[in-house]
């Protein structure tokens, strides 16, 4: 059955080959002085910069230069753009980039005008914002966390060992995203791999919760089947259209909170690897990987009924003269060979964990109740270190 809900996303989308130049329309909304947020520099390699660039300058847009945003974004570069911004009059966010620049992007919308620190305020006290919001606006050049249509802003602080994410409502979702599959073409294979097993996860999230017959599984059934299939596909050859373009449009609807609609959802995937990320400021997809299987063998026998659903509808394991159990099992090892023949990491230790951090890493998790099995304390950091 489905739960009551209500439904609403405000992030208008262009997709396709060439969809850059719809800044044409989108930029003249909003005023005079754009800070314009990037990467490590793969934009400049790409010619992705020099797009942007032209269809700011086309529009008579002031540009505020603010690049350097590093994978898993700090608090310490947030406040830095949040000082730019100030000091500058921003009236537009512009992220070009992936999932950091994203995030990062709206963590700064929300602290442009706050008078508090805003790790405090929004990453440990999760207090909503009060203040004017400066809107973002997106070009996404790496397909996975679905940041481009949703409110999420996930933020790293070294210090404390916390990796945090606050998921802001529709005032701080993007107001356009561009995504072009081509810009999609220059990721290495290890990064694009890592962005398709975390849209594979952020379905298996929402999945893995609820024994009810509803739609939303149905939907991610479909999500899952398309981004395995395209994965092996892209994973030959890294320039083929279809599948990248598959890739892109599965990754914004695993997380743009469709699929959530209604039912149940788990996350304590990304709960145990967002903690492990901040011990080892690993790649956020390598980090699900490498806790998944554990994870999911653990709960299995507390949620068999939607294992072995799993293993059939999307596997296409057979169901005759086995248990559920051996169903399930079944599934698991189909999704293992997946993940090993996309070459994601298999254990922590592979991204620089040793077992000495299993219990800080636990007490960095933050448990949640809505997957088959409540962890305890105890649990995780077992399954951290079966993770190891
Ligand atoms: O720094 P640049 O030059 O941009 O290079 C990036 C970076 O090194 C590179 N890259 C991106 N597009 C490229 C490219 N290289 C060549 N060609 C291209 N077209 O890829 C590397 C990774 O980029 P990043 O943005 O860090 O990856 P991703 O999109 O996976 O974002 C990860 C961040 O998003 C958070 C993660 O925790 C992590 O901090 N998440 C955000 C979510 C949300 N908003 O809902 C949900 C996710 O679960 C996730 O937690
Ligand atoms: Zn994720």
């Amino acid at each position: 059955m489905l739960g009551n809900f209500s439904y609403h996303n405000p992030t208008k989308l262009y997709f396709g080959k060439g969809a850059v130049s719809y800044l044409a329309e989108e930029l003249p909304k909003y005023g005079k002085n754009v800070q314009l947020i990037y990467g490590s520099g793969s934009i400049k390699k790409n010619g992705i910069y020099d797009s942007v660039v032209a269809a700011l300058k086309a529009c008579g847009k002031n540009i505020v230069e603010d690049g350097g945003v590093m994978p898993n974004p700090t608090v310490e570069k947030l406040r830095e753009g949040v000082d730019i911004a100030r000091r500058n009059g921003v009236d537009l966010l512009l992220a070009v980039g992936g999932g950091s620049c994203c995030d990062y992007a709206k963590a700064v919308s929300v602290s442009v005008h706050c008078g508090e620190d805003p790790w405090d305020k929004y990453y440990l006290r999760f207090e909503e914002p009060e203040c004017e919001i400066v809107p973002v606006g997106c070009v996404l050049t790496m397909a996975g966390t679905g940041s481009e249509m949703n409110g999420g802003a996930v933020i790293t602080n070294h210090a404390q060992k916390l990796k945090i994410g606050h998921v802001f409502g529709d005032e701080v979702m993007p107001k356009f995203s561009i995504l072009d599959p081509t810009y999609t073409f220059s990721l290495p294979k290890r990064q694009m791999a890592a962005g398709i097993y975390d849209i594979f996860s952020h379905i298996c999230e929402q999945y893995f919760s609820g024994e009810d017959d509803n739609t939303s599984d149905y939907i991610a059934e479909a999500l899952m089947k398309s981004v395995i299939k395209s994965s092996l596909d892209a994973m030959e050859d890294p320039e083929n259209y279809e599948a990248r373009s598959n890739i892109m449009w599965t990754a914004t609807w695993a997380l743009n909170t469709l699929i959530a609609k209604g039912k149940t959802t788990d996350w304590m995937v990304h709960m145990l690897g967002q903690a492990a990320g901040a011990y080892t400021d690993a790649t956020h997809g390598m980090t699900l990987a490498a806790v998944s299987l554990p994870y999911y063998r653990y709960i299995c026998p507390y949620g068999l009924p939607k294992f072995a659903r799993f293993a059939k509808e999307v596997w296409g394991v057979s169901g005759a003269g086995k248990t559920d159990a051996q169903i399930a099992e079944e599934g698991l090892r189909a999704m293992e060979n997946w993940m090993r023949s996309l070459g994601l990491a298999m254990s922590l230790s592979e991204l620089g964990a040793t077992v000495d951090m299993a219990e800080g890493i636990a007490d960095a998790t933050l448990i949640l109740d809505g997957g088959y099995k409540a962890l305890t304390r105890d649990e995780i950091v077992q399954i951290i270190k079966q993770s190891m």
